[in-house]
């Protein structure tokens, strides 16, 4: 069937193929997209990679794909891991309480849980263990490439590195689970820097958008691509073009992550008439828990920016209010925190700003 299934879509059907798939942070129609990309897209002309593994939800679904597939060859097929496979955030910690009852603290390895997770696969995944920033890689044709590790700049250049150069064109699939996400800009950059090269074939699935390989990335702007050799006005003009190409229902997170974007520019004030104008045509999606976070987390770097930026005109009573309406929505980080102090000593009141430096230490 190969990409006739990006017309068929069988992910957006009510059957329910992974009944029993692990736990994980994939939503549950990209979950179904991954299974049926290696059940009805997969040929065996390369390889999958599963990048940013976390504890084998994605390895999982691509596995049992891969074993529904008829093309399917247990002794050459096998779906490529990478993760450190350790507690990088707090996030991850209340993640995996919630979910699985278990207490962990930051740095500690998840390897076990994944493990446990994988286990009824665990004969179709090769695993990488380490720091993606340095992890070798034989290289070989890769077919299917879910990337769910480029969460900064540096990472998303790696996988550019070390993956793109090993897609077919014409053959390999290319998953961005973070394509609909808020922080991480530079995703959005690079593909839409490569856009002549790649078709957009799936929009919006949860947060994943997939992308197929239409002709070979020519040599210099691979190279650009993973330098991330681009101006800000660069980015900025990449990211209005990467907005337009999603249907209009689509755009609403990438849309915030230009914000994101115009935020590192620092043009605070069009950057809020525009937060506010993105939130307006999206009221429809207040009972969508995680467009509602996005956008609590987005009028807090808003008022951040715009904090730091009144302190340093010397406007500091307004720098204040901004601290203070973030602490009071419960935004009360060490940067916060250094706002209010920096605000308190810009009017004199010393005595108070030694005491917020402190409790921002
Ligand atoms: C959102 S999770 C992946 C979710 C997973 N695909 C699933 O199905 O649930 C992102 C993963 O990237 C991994 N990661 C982040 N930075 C990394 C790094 N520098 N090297 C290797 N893995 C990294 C994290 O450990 C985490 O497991």
């Amino acid at each position: 069937m190969s990409h006739e299934i990006f017309a068929l879509r069988p992910w957006l059907t009510n059957a329910h193929p992974l009944p029993n798939a692990p736990v994980g942070m994939l939503g549950r129609t990209e979950a179904k997209f991954f299974y049926h990309l290696a059940k009805d897209a997969f040929t065996g002309r390369g390889t999958i990679v599963d990048a940013g593994s976390f504890l084998g939800k994605s390895a999982y679904c691509f596995a049992k794909g891969l074993q529904a597939n008829p093309m399917f060859d247990s002794s050459r097929h096998r779906v490529h891991c990478f993760d450190n496979f350790l507690v990088n955030e707090v996030g991850t910690i209340d993640f995996i309480c919630h979910q699985l009852g278990q207490k962990m603290s930051l740095g500690e390895s998840t390897r076990e849980i994944f493990e446990r997770q994988v286990a009824p696969v665990r004969d179709l995944l090769e695993v990488h263990e380490g720091d993606f920033h340095v992890m070798p890689w034989q290289h070989q044709p890769i077919e299917i490439l879910m990337i769910d590790i480029a969460k900064s700049e540096s990472l998303g250049k790696r996988v550019v590195e070390v993956f793109f150069p090993d897609l077919v064109p014409g053959l390999s699939i290319v998953g961005h689970q973070d394509y609909h996400h808020p922080w991480l800009p530079h995703i959005h950059v690079v593909m839409e820097y490569l856009a002549d090269c790649f078709q957009l074939v799936a929009p919006r699935l949860d947060d994943s958008a997939g992308f197929v390989l239409t002709r070979e990335i020519p040599a210099e702007m691979l190279r650009r691509a993973v330098d991330y050799d681009f101006s800000i006005a660069e980015q900025i003009a990449l990211m209005d073009r990467a907005v337009e190409r999603l249907p209009v229902e689509d755009r609403h997170v990438v849309e915030l992550a230009r914000l994101t974007l115009r935020l590192a520019a620092n043009d605070w004030m069009d950057v809020r008439a525009e937060f506010e104008s993105v939130e307006r045509r999206n009221t429809h999606r207040t009972e969508d828990a995680t467009w509602v976070r996005y956008v609590d987390g987005m009028r807090n770097s808003v008022d951040q920016s715009e904090g730091w930026q009144q302190r340093n005109l010397g406007h500091f009573e307004r720098s204040l209010q901004l601290a203070d309406n973030l602490i009071a929505r419960g935004c009360n980080n060490s940067h916060v925190l250094s706002l209010r102090a920096a605000s308190l000593g810009g009017l004199g009141r010393h005595g108070e700003a030694e005491l917020v430096y402190r409790e921002a230490l």
